[in-house]
């Protein structure tokens, strides 16, 4: 099981360091295409939620997030005080995300994975990145740009 010694003496690595090599060599590939250096993409914000406040901090966990249905909107709190906003759709066939857990969201359609503080593909079929949004933190909301 991850996360705990292997037999034989070899060290086991956690799910999300394994997840960093094997994602990037499936998902790199895509990404090359893509034309972005860092796998992120910005996201086009859909009308009607522009300057609104999507989510309350204290509903987006440290470490975790919270997947908003009504707009298919993920937030993330990678950090203590840094939030995210990615879509929550898949790019691989536009199911949601789930909400992230040890820094990764993944989708339960076909287990695609993405980093919770960037978007970025981790794990295919996905071939792309969670397009991101701009936020900011106003008053205890967290608002899109
Ligand atoms: Fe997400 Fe297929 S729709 S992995």
């Amino acid at each position: 099981m991850a996360g705990e010694e292997q037999g034989g003496g070899m060290p086991a690595i956690g799910r999300r360091e394994m997840l960093g090599v094997t994602g990037v060599a499936v998902c790199g590939v895509a990404l090359a295409g893509c034309g972005t250096s860092d796998g992120s993409a910005k996201a086009v914000v859909p009308p009607g939620i522009k300057g609104k406040v999507i989510a309350k901090k204290a509903d987006v966990p440290v470490g975790s997030g919270k997947v908003i249905q009504e707009w298919k909107i993920v937030i993330t709190q990678p950090t203590s005080g840094v939030f995210k906003a990615f879509t929550a759709r898949c790019p691989h066939r536009g199911c949601s995300v789930n909400r992230p857990q040890d820094g990764v969201m993944t989708c339960p359609c076909h287990g695609s994975e993405f980093a919770a503080d960037t978007g970025k593909c981790l794990k295919g079929p996905a071939t792309g990145p969670l397009a991101e949004f701009a936020v900011k933190v106003e008053g205890d909301g967290i608002v899109i740009l």
